[in-house]
Order: structure tokens, then C-alpha cells, then sequence
């Protein structure tokens, strides 16, 4: 049987990246002891007032068709929020969608093809190389470089720029690398963008988890408005992920083009999770905060232990809920040095290559979980640190 090439352009793009998290799963079965620091699910359950208010809703009948752009008790609630960052902002400018993930991947459809480009950020968080991918676009890398505490820089974006790009894609604060760009940077990134007419997919989704930065948004800033498409969700700044709530932001017109694509995609999510959201959105709720103080003291933790381990150099993040670590100095490569750590020490991290080139010689570790992992993860880690750290006159 035949099939569409996007089956081709996506597949195997997922699978090696997991493979130590899938075999980390795999031991964890057979009955090892694994502290796994791979994936960042929050380690927080949502505030009990949302669970209350999604099950009330629910009973009270919310649960019949929606429409593509989203329920309009949410829908207002997006617009107070992004009202309080640009005081434009109308119920025009909002789209629905469940999470994050399916907004970037509408929003692209909506932007680029086949012939077209994307550039990126280098580090990537894993899914968007799949998202341009799907499109038949072609990505473009921008090097994040680790001198620059990973923040991307105009000179960069601008040396990557092809007459076939159409988009940034942005995505402050960062995953894999937590950092955050400054107003001043975003505005020079802007100004690049604006000089090759590019569309700016800002992907906002750890907004509330900054802790170490102040966090700017291309959003925020008059001059990129009108080029600038905002998704982001509350998987993490209320600890919900499998609700699979979230939103793209962006200029009218847009959201009216891209309006079709989400009704044939979805017809609408659930009424009874749009106004669990709008609740989400509507009051002061102390998730972000907690997490903001934990994954704070945690990368410091991280970071103070790991320092002390010969070949290893912790970058703190600015946000979010990962410390990435260099070990080129141990003479390994990332993911060397994550498959060593998984068969020898049972501590399971990202290899940084799952996230791109850049990352080759990175380890990413998750912040969500208890002190006492990380005490441990931080011995077992330097363990292998001191085993494989070559005496630098033996190293070439
Ligand atoms: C940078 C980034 N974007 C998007 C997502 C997915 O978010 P959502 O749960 O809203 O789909 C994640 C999840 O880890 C992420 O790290």
C-alpha cells in the first residue's frame, strides 16, 4: 500500500532521541532502581480548585460540541491575560487549541510548505524539527552557543537567514537550556526579522517557571505585533499537562485564515477544560510559584555538586524545569556519557543530541524531582565523571 510522504518526513524522528528514557523504562520494569532524570513532567499535582472546577462544569452540561475557536469563557480569559501584556488584544487575536504541540503544528501548517524554511534555535526542543517537518518545510539552524548562555543572537539568526525562510521560531524561556531573552535581544532579533519580512512563533510555554531572568516576549513589543504568533498552554504553569489545554495568539487575520484549519482539525475542544482554563487563568493560583522556588533551589543544588566533579561544567538555567550539563571535559560525548550513566550508575538524563547539534557534548538533567535524588544522581553522576575524566596531558 502507498503512502503520504509526511509518514516518511516523520518517521524515525522520535524513537532514537527516547531511546535511553525507553530503556531507562525498560530496566525500571525488570525491577532495577533507576533515578530518572529524563523527562520534565511536573512533580506538583494541578491546585485542587481546577479539578473541582473542570468536574463541576462538566456535570452543569458543559460537555457538547465546542466551535474551532474556543469556548468563549476561555477565550476572555486569553484576552484579560494578554490584554495585561498589550492592551490591543481581542477575542480576534485568540485561538484554542488542545496544548501547546497542536497549536504549533496548526500554526505552521498555517505559515509555510513545501520549498519554504524555518529557522530554529539550535538547541531545539525535540518536537519541532517533527512540526517543520510536516509541513514539507525545511528547517534552518541558528547556533545557540553555551558562550552565550544559549541565547540566540541576531548576528546569528541573520548569517542563517535563505530566501526561502519564512519563520522564526523562537521559544523563550528554552527548553532543553532555560535561557531567557532579554526585551533588548528580542528587539534585536526583531529587527531581523522585520528586515526579511519573517513570521515569529514564539513559544511561550514556560512563561510562568522564570526564576533566574526576566521574561520579554516579541509579543510584548509594538513593533513585532504584527508578525508575531504566541503558543503556550497550561501544562506547566498549573502543573496540567494531560488536560491539554493551550492557545495561539496572534495578529486578526491570521486567526481568521488559521480558523479553518483548526475546525477541520478539531471542531472544538471541551467546554468543560475551556472553563477549568478560564479558572486556571482567572485566579491567583500558587502552582507556578512553587514550582518557580523548587526548580530554582534545584539547579543550585545541581549545580553546586556537579561543579565539584572533575570534567563536568553545570550551566544554570534562567527557567524551567531542566540544568543542562557539558562533560566534554570527561573526553565523552553527550550521549556517551548518558548510556555509560544509565548502564553502569542507574541514572537515566537526556543526551543533549536528542536536542540538536549544538548539544553534542551536553547532558540534560530534569529538576523535577526530590533533593534526595538529587543528592544521590549528583554522586552517581560524579562517579562516572572521575572514572572517565582523562588526565588532561593524556588528551590530545
Ligand atoms: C518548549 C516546549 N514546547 C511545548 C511543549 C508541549 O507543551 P504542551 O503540553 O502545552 O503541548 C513542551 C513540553 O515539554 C516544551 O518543553
Amino acid at each position: 500500500m502507498r503512502y503520504a510522504s509526511i509518514t516518511d518526513r516523520l518517521a524515525n524522528l522520535g524513537s532514537e532521541k527516547w531511546a535511553i528514557h525507553a530503556e531507562a523504562r525498560r530496566m525500571k520494569a525488570e525491577g532495577q532502581t533507576i533515578i530518572e532524570l529524563t523527562i520534565g513532567e511536573p512533580d506538583v499535582p494541578p491546585d485542587p480548585t481546577l479539578l473541582a472546577e473542570a468536574v463541576r462544569t462538566m456535570h452543569a452540561g458543559r460537555y457538547r460540541y465546542s466551535n474551532g475557536r474556543g469556548e468563549p469563557s476561555v477565550v476572555d480569559a486569553l484576552v484579560r491575560k494578554y490584554q495585561k501584556r498589550r492592551n490591543d488584544v481581542t477575542a480576534a487575536n485568540v485561538l484554542c487549541f488542545p496544548g501547546t504541540q497542536t497549536a504549533l503544528f496548526a500554526v505552521m501548517l498555517g505559515l509555510v510548505e513545501t520549498g519554504d524554511a524555518v529557522l530554529v534555535g539550535d538547541p531545539l526542543y525535540a518536537t519541532y524539527e517533527g512540526v517543520i517537518r510536516s509541513t514539507g518545510a525545511e528547517r534552518i539552524a541558528v547556533p545557540l552557543r553555551p558562550e552565550n548562555g544559549f541565547h540566540m543572537k541576531a548576528a546569528d539568526l541573520e548569517a542563517a537567514i535563505t530566501p526561502a525562510c519564512r519563520v522564526l521560531l523562537l521559544n523563550t524561556p528554552h527548553n532543553p537550556t532555560g535561557a531567557v531573552l532579554s526585551a533588548a535581544e528580542i528587539a534585536e532579533i526583531g529587527a531581523v526579522c522585520r528586515k526579511h519580512d519573517l513570521w515569529i512563533v514564539c513559544d511561550e510555554v514556560y512563561e510562568q517557571l522564570v526564576f533566574g531572568a526576566t521574561f520579554a516576549s516579541p509579543f510584548d513589543n509594538p513593533d513585532l505585533a504584527e508578525r508575531t504568533i504566541v503558543v503556550s498552554s497550561i501544562s506547566k504553569s498549573h502543573a496540567a499537562p494531560g488536560f491539554r489545554s493551550g492557545w495561539a495568539i496572534g495578529p486578526a487575520d491570521f486567526c481568521t485564515r488559521l480558523l479553518s484549519v483548526s475546525e477541520t482539525m478539531l471542531f472544538g475542544g471541551q467546554p468543560f477544560i475551556a472553563d477549568m482554563t478560564a479558572y486556571a487563568l482567572d485566579n491567583p493560583i500558587a502552582t507556578a510559584a512553587t514550582m518557580r522556588q523548587s526548580y530554582k533551589a534545584r539547579a543550585a543544588r545541581f549545580a553546586e555538586a556537579l561543579s565539584l566533579a572533575p570534567g563536568l561544567v553545570p550551566l544554570p538555567p534562567e527557567a524551567g524545569m531542566f540544568i543542562v550539563v557539558d562533560v566534554s571535559e570527561t573526553g565523552m560525548s553527550g550521549e556517551d556519557f548518558a548510556w555509560a550513566l544509565l548502564r553502569e550508575e542507574l541514572v537515566a538524563v537526556m543526551p543533549g543530541s536528542s536536542f540538536g547539534d549544538e548539544a553534542e557534548g551536553f547532558i540534560r538533567l530534569s529538576l523535577t524531582v526530590p533533593d534526595a535524588h538529587i543528592d544521590e544522581a549528583c554522586r552517581r553522576i560524579t562517579a562516572l565523571a572521575t572514572r572517565s575524566t582523562m588526565p588532561k596531558e593524556r588528551r590530545a
